[in-house]
């Protein structure tokens, strides 16, 4: 989907959490439940329309409570119809899961993503976030924690901007002249 084909007043924000090399899932479920990142999931998103794929709205289950619940699918509007109708809006959440980051990242203004440093469980994973490019993406906040209440292992909660204007190739220096 191209950036330049959608006029929209919000920002549009994908939230996730990873894995250590971008592992978002497996056999349409979480790799982890933890109890902090729910919390904060849920504040960041309270009030707000929060957009998803099929497959995440049936590993759900049920709406999400509080928020305007969009569910993507092929048999229904596409994506740039549902974007179309949102102006109203002040910030918009993509909540995934893979297919519809992958496709949503090029236009997004924002990402809240929890990292995770943790073992994958026993089956692995078989969804994944696309690459976070630094020169595209910076960091403009982040809270460390060494582990949960009831999670053993450490996560940081992380925000990232898009850059407005990308970083050129550093030049070579100019020789002086003779
Ligand atoms: N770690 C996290 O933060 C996080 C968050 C969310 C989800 N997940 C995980 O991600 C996995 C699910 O991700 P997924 O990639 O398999 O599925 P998904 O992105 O949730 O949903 C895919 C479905 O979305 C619809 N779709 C995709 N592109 C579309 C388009 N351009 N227009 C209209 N509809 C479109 C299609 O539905 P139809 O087939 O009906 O046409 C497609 O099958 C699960 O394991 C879930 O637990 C992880």
């Amino acid at each position: 989907m191209n950036k330049q084909n959608i006029n929209r007043s919000f920002r549009l924000s994908l939230i996730a959490v990873l894995g250590p090399s971008g592992e978002l899932g497996v056999r349409n479920g979480l790799l982890w439940h933890i109890t902090e990142d729910l919390r904060h999931f849920k504040s960041l998103t309270l009030g707000h329309t929060v957009i998803m794929g099929r497959r995440t709205y049936e590993s759900l289950g049920k709406p999400l409570p509080g928020r305007n619940n969009v569910v993507i699918s092929r048999s229904g509007k596409k994506l740039e119809e549902v974007l179309a109708t949102l102006n109203d809006q002040t910030e918009v959440f993509i909540i995934g899961g893979a297919q519809i980051y992958r496709q949503t990242m090029p236009l997004a203004d924002r990402l809240y993503i929890t990292h995770v440093q943790a073992p994958l469980p026993p089956d692995g994973a078989d969804v994944f976030f696309p690459t976070i490019d630094p020169l595209v993406w910076q960091e403009v906040s982040r809270q460390d924690f060494s582990r949960g209440a009831t999670f053993p292992y450490p996560f940081s909660f992380v925000t990232y901007q898009r850059r407005q204007t990308q970083p050129q190739p550093a030049m070579p220096a100019a020789r002086p002249r003779n």
